[in-house]
């Protein structure tokens, strides 16, 4: 069957996170443990969607010389793999976990140097995608150094030229041109947001008044996500805050792309806001649970669903 959703990776990472109990700087540290994960926001809201079920296609940029751990998980996790190869190495990004001081310490590298040529077979990709019948593009993470920051923007006009509806995730100097361009879905978190209208979003009401500015802008559905606060969620004149129940959390790695996940699915079974709300932070909770890009099954996720708590705000 031909996928109806598609994600574009750009500045994908091979995760690699190593256990070293009681690290210390300027010492010799030992490491206890080494997981390496195929990772990049848009590699891990396919890995959510394909774990739920859906068909997915993985678009974007890989580095050629280290694009086996890439190729694998695609293959075992289902997804078909459409993503562009490069000149150079996808980068590493080390997180260094010590659970003997509760700490976790980030080493996030620069990416690949990515040119125009690049971003020509990328587009084509898309567009052969597109022509067999895509529903659903995800553009999510930061643009790798050399591509401009109206990149997402044209990548935006091209699907919607297509009849494809676009989510997004991203930040920084990419966010304002991509926003301009008005996808149907965005995901920003406070910070992101916050960073993009010069403004500090610290509660929900910061968060609504925020995602009312863009909905007024053309923007279908705004969703501000503001961590263990939960999310407000706006579609036209409707908002809602999903405020998450407590859970034990395994890894916060992933939550803000499982929620795009969410998003998505809910978007493709037409649920209306309160209930895509649920199910877009259930995605969340049931990536904090677990290691890596994974969901529990759909039992659990249903479960957290109904756990979460909706208000709708005026
Ligand atoms: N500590 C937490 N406790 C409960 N729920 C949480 C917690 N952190 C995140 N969540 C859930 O996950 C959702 C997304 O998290 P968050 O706002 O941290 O995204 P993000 O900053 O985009 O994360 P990412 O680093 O994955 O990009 C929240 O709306 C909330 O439902
Ligand atoms: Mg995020």
């Amino acid at each position: 069957m031909q996928p109806t959703i598609a994600t574009l990776t750009l500045n994908a990472a091979i995760d690699q996170t190593v256990m070293v109990p009681g690290f210390a700087l300027d010492a010799v540290n030992r490491v206890e443990t080494v997981q390496r994960d195929a990772g990049g926001k848009g590699v891990n809201v396919a890995s959510f969607l394909a774990h739920f079920g859906h068909k997915i296609v993985a678009t974007g940029l890989l580095g050629q010389e280290n694009d086996a751990i890439f190729a694998r998980h695609f293959a075992h996790a289902g997804i078909l793999d459409a993503c562009t190869r490069c000149e150079g190495a996808t980068r590493t990004n080390v997180k260094i976990v010590d659970p003997a001081q509760d700490q976790v310490t980030d080493l996030n590298f620069p990416g690949i140097v990515a040119g125009a040529a690049d971003l020509v077979l990328v587009s084509e990709t898309l567009a052969r995608l597109m022509a067999r019948g895509l529903d659903w593009l995800g553009l999510c993470g930061s643009l790798p150094a050399g591509l401009p920051a109206d990149t997402y923007a044209r990548l935006i006009a091209q699907a919607q030229a297509e009849g494809v509806k676009v989510a997004l995730d991203t930040s920084g100097a990419a966010l304002g041109p991509a926003l301009a361009a008005r996808p149907d879905i965005v995901k920003p978190n406070a910070a992101e947001l916050g960073a993009y209208l010069g403004c500090v979003i610290a509660t929900p009401a910061d968060a609504l008044a925020a995602a009312h500015d863009l909905v007024a802008k053309g923007i279908g559905l705004v969703a501000v996500s503001m961590g263990a606060e939960g999310a407000v969620l706006v579609r036209g004149c409707e908002a809602v805050h999903a405020r998450p129940p407590h859970i034990a959390i395994a890894s916060t790695v992933g939550a803000g792309d499982a929620m795009v996940a969410g998003l998505i699915h809910a978007a493709t079974l037409g649920l209306d806001l309160a209930a895509t709300a649920r199910i877009a932070t259930a995605f969340s909770l049931g990536a904090l649970g677990e290691i890596g890009p994974r969901l529990p099954g759909r039992a659990r996720i249903e479960a957290l669903a109904h756990a979460v708590e909706i208000t709708a705000l005026g």
